[in-house]
């Protein structure tokens, strides 16, 4: 599970991990950050951690190879992008294309990018949601896995509607993770049919 900060999503994969809900376990957290709680949260379940921070590299794809090779060391079979920001590039996907995961807390291909909670209710929207999908080298456009509504209230706030739409990803962040561990999940062009 890759992070850059509270690891929320990250806690509600370890806890159905723990729980038996899904047969696999989080092999290894890697943050860009040294101050992410997530990593605070791998520490408490003895899951191994590393921090790799960008700037400390030449470049990207130096970077990314070190994710590379220590997602290997724990034979990671899909990796889970949970409030990591940064977008994937070239050397992950290579090495793990179709097996890279990211959750999104709007109703994609609406409000991809930063802030989207707040964009949706400026926007008007009466439904708002998360999304979790597969990466891909866009920004939120990869193929769509599973996604919940969340209706927007009249007195919601950027914090309300953010605190709700995040009780969903907990629950469907999860459930895709489940659903690609039972081999469920088979990309077909756009589309990722569930068998
Ligand atoms: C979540 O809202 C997720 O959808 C977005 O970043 C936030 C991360 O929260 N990509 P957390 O670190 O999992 O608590």
């Amino acid at each position: 599970v890759l992070i850059s900060g509270r690891g929320s999503n990250l806690q509600a994969v370890i806890d159905a991990c723990e729980k038996g809900d899904i047969t696999a376990r989080v092999a290894v957290v890697i943050s860009d950050k040294a101050d992410a709680y997530g990593l605070e949260r791998a520490k408490k379940h003895n899951i191994p951690a590393a921090v790799f921070e960008p700037g400390k590299f030449k470049d990207k794809n130096t970077y990314e190879l070190e994710i590379v090779k220590v997602l290997k060391q724990h034979h990671a079979g899909l990796v889970c992008l949970a409030g990591y920001m940064r977008i994937v590039g070239d050397v992950l996907l290579e090495h793990f294309r179709g097996k890279i995961m990211n959750i999104h807390p709007a109703l994609l291909p609406a409000f991809p990018g930063l802030h989207v909670q707040k964009a949706a209710l400026d926007h008007g929207v009466k439904i708002a949601g998360a999304t979790v999908h597969f990466v891909d080298e866009g920004c939120d456009t990869g193929p769509i896995i599973l996604q919940a509504a969340v209706p927007v209230r009249e007195d919601d706030t950027e914090e309300t509607l953010s605190a709700r739409i995040l009780e969903e990803e907990h629950k469907i962040y999860p459930r895709a993770v489940k659903l690609f561990a039972e081999g469920k999940l088979k990309i077909e062009g756009r589309r990722v049919r569930i068998t």
